[in-house]
């Protein structure tokens, strides 16, 4: 169990997540994200952008450094790691509990997060997700999903420290069930993953 404990800490650290989302293809991923945060900005030079388990926070650079940028992590190690030239303001917090006033973001982003969530932490995310969200703000979701048929995806889940890699139809239903979704993107990585932006139902 101790051991147990031990390698949970090791496989989370930031420094080996970030590792581990280069062998899972980041760049890849980077590419189908850069996009859509373009297009989230709507032209504005000021905006703010709250990173729902930012970790790294290693998307800073795609929303532009004048706008505002949270990170919301419960892992007080990302806080050591800081490779990011843009500001980031960094809080130690969990995504059921968001240390945030209602409606504050033009974009809320939670990105290779869900696996990590309970399916009560998971729910309590979304409403969170909903309340911080402006009106007419983005909510940009990116994850793996689990897929039985991919026997190596499956062999990458069992190594990750997130214990909860959902189908694609179970986190979509989820999303559904808060936002109205405006474009879904499914891509095969290691992982078969979903890119989906959504708005206020
Ligand atoms: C795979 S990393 C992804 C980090 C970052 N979003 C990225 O794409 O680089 C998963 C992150 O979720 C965070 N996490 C785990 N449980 C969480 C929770 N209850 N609330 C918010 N973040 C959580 C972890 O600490 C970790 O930083």
């Amino acid at each position: 169990m101790r051991l147990q404990g031990v390698a949970f800490r090791v496989v989370s650290h930031p420094r080996v997540n970030r590792l581990q989302t280069a062998i899972l293809g980041r760049h890849k991923l980077e590419a189908r994200l850069r996009p859509v945060a373009e297009r989230s900005t709507n032209g504005e030079t000021l905006g703010t952008v709250v990173d729902i388990g930012g970790g790294t926070a290693r998307s800073r650079a795609m929303w532009p450094a004048s706008w505002t940028y949270y990170s919301i992590d419960p892992d007080d190690r990302v806080l050591a790691v800081d490779e990011q030239e843009a500001p980031i303001e960094r809080i130690v917090g969990d995504a059921a509990r968001l240390p945030l006033h209602d409606a504050i973001a033009d974009v809320v982003l939670m990105q290779c997060v869900s696996h990590h969530l309970d399916a009560e932490t998971w729910q309590r995310s979304l409403v969170e997700a909903e309340r911080i969200l402006k009106p007419e703000g983005s909510f940009i979701f990116l994850d793996g999903v689990w897929s039985k048929r991919r026997w190596v995806s499956r062999w990458f889940w069992r190594l990750d420290a997130g214990r909860f890699p959902r189908e694609s139809a179970v986190l979509e239903d989820a999303l559904r069930s808060r936002f109205s979704i405006v474009e879904t993107e499914r891509f095969a990585l290691v992982h078969d993953s979903i890119l989906v932006t959504a708005r206020h139902a």
